[in-house]
């Protein structure tokens, strides 16, 4: 008693005008592990906890990479660690792992705070308050601090034109695989993306090359550098940098965004946070910047971020292929079954997050961390590596950003969620900004 063929056919507007909006009512309606019957490849979508652990968790070597999503992303990263299996998959996993110790943390949360001192200049309230485009001033701050992991800090600037490239080549992956016309035709689209591309070769080539010139440290914890260390190859090194751009930038910069956004519209939430922040950081008159010694003393605005990621999760599909056949939450799933997770909808999930669509950033207070049911960075071996540097990053950026101003919506409604390669608000999203009394 799953969807029919026709039942595809009618939800083909839905499916264009909201994804998110589309699966989580079919999850709603058929369960947590719906086949579709679709011609060629079958789907399934998986929203239950225990049949997405399986998955991502317990079988996950019988899980692949070969999914359509991945195989879009693969047309600008190349075989990066988004987009490979196996035994590239896990070398490379094992080279770039030391750029996420504790020690390169360190330097990352510097980095953020630098980044936060610029977006607080873009946000200054002044003393009358003054309206944002979000979304754009958080890009531009995590490509800063995306830049620092990439290669040492006097690259900067390339790093600049590098996400720059990469963001124009996504669009336009994403454009066309929303398109009828097959992928292979000689289109005006294809050749913009073949230019894109190629100008993301060659901002590559240049980093390497001036990061070869220089002597690598034996401590050296940037992408560029630790592969160069393991003796990777410039193709490599350039698959994963465009990889770390795509999965780092703007993942980041959405899940600053709603949860500004969060924090406008709810005003009593917004309030605890503030008191955290006097706590910890000082009056708003008299506040400092917070450090990398603060994270621990942090715990609200951590538990704030955790319920944006819950809501709004950058990564709201989760895709893989089945290499062999599996039975999940009781469904046969034929080898070659597309299996999509959907976290926007696992999130929703009413048994496991009563009123689930409230903002509560209690939930993940003094609660042990929750294994099931929450996976915004995904699960098992393929849990995302940035994982760690993301929340040190929000963390301190929202810390200083509201440690004296608070955000409140802007003019003008308020604008659609865009699923595209992460969750964006259509057109942008306007904040005001206020300075905190005292
Ligand atoms: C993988 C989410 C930040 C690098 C993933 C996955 C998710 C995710 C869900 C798993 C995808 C899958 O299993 O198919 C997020 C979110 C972020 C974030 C929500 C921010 C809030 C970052 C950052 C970096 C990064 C800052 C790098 C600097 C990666 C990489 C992978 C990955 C390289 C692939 C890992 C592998 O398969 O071995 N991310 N990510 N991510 N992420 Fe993140």
């Amino acid at each position: 008693d799953g969807p029919l063929p026709w039942d595809m056919v009618r939800a083909v507007p839905a499916i264009r005008r909201s994804p998110v909006d589309f699966l989580t009512r079919t999850a709603a309606r058929y369960g947590g592990a719906v086949a579709f019957p679709l011609p060629r490849t079958p789907v399934l979508l998986l929203t239950d906890p225990a049949a997405v652990r399986r998955v991502l968790v317990e079988n996950a070597r019988n899980y692949g990479r070969a999914t359509l999503q991945y195989k879009a992303l693969a047309t600008v990263t190349g075989q990066g660690l988004l987009t490979s299996d196996g035994a590239p998959w896990r070398t490379h996993r094992r080279i770039v792992q030391p750029a996420f110790h504790h020690s390169a943390l360190d330097g990352i949360a510097e980095q953020a705070v630098a980044a936060a001192r610029r977006l607080r200049r873009t946000t200054d309230p002044g003393p009358r308050g003054t309206e944002v485009e979000v979304a754009e001033a958080t890009a531009r701050a995590t490509l800063e601090v995306i830049g620092r992991t990439l290669a040492e800090a006097d690259l900067r600037g390339v790093a600049e034109q590098l996400v720059d490239a990469v963001g124009r080549a996504l669009e336009l992956v994403v454009a066309r695989a929303q398109s009828p016309v097959p992928g292979t035709w000689p289109t005006p689209s294809r050749r913009r993306l073949r230019a894109a591309v190629a100008e993301i070769d060659a901002v590559c080539a240049r980093i390497v090359a001036v990061r070869r010139a220089a002597t690598v440290a034996e401590d050296a914890t940037d992408l560029v550098g630790l592969m160069l260390r393991a003796g990777s190859g410039d193709e490599e090194i350039r698959d994963e940098l465009v990889t770390f751009v795509v999965a780092g930038h703007e993942t980041v910069a959405s899940c600053l965004t709603w949860t500004l956004d969060l924090l406008a519209r709810h005003p009593a939430e917004q309030a605890a946070l503030h008191a955290e922040l006097a706590d910890v950081l000082g009056a708003p008159g008299e506040s400092r910047e917070p450090t990398w010694d603060d994270l621990a003393r942090l715990p609200r605005t951590r538990a704030v971020l955790d319920e944006a990621l819950r809501l709004y999760p950058p990564a709201w599909v989760i895709t893989r292929t089945s290499l062999a056949p599996d039975t999940v939450a009781g469904v046969d799933v034929p080898a070659g079954t597309l299996v999509i997770v959907c976290t926007w909808a696992l999130h929703r999930d009413p048994e496991l997050w009563p009123e689930p669509e409230t903002f509560r950033p209690e939930r993940f207070l003094g609660a042990p961390r929750r294994e099931v049911g929450y996976v915004p960075f995904g699960a098992g071996p393929r849990l995302c590596i940035g994982r760690d540097l993301a929340l040190v990053e929000a963390v301190l950026v929202l810390a200083a950003l509201l440690r004296d101003r608070r955000v409140r919506p802007g003019t003008g409604p308020r604008p659609r969620v865009e699923s595209l390669v992460t969750l964006r608000p259509a057109g942008g999203l306007r904040l005001r900004f206020e300075t905190l009394p005292g």
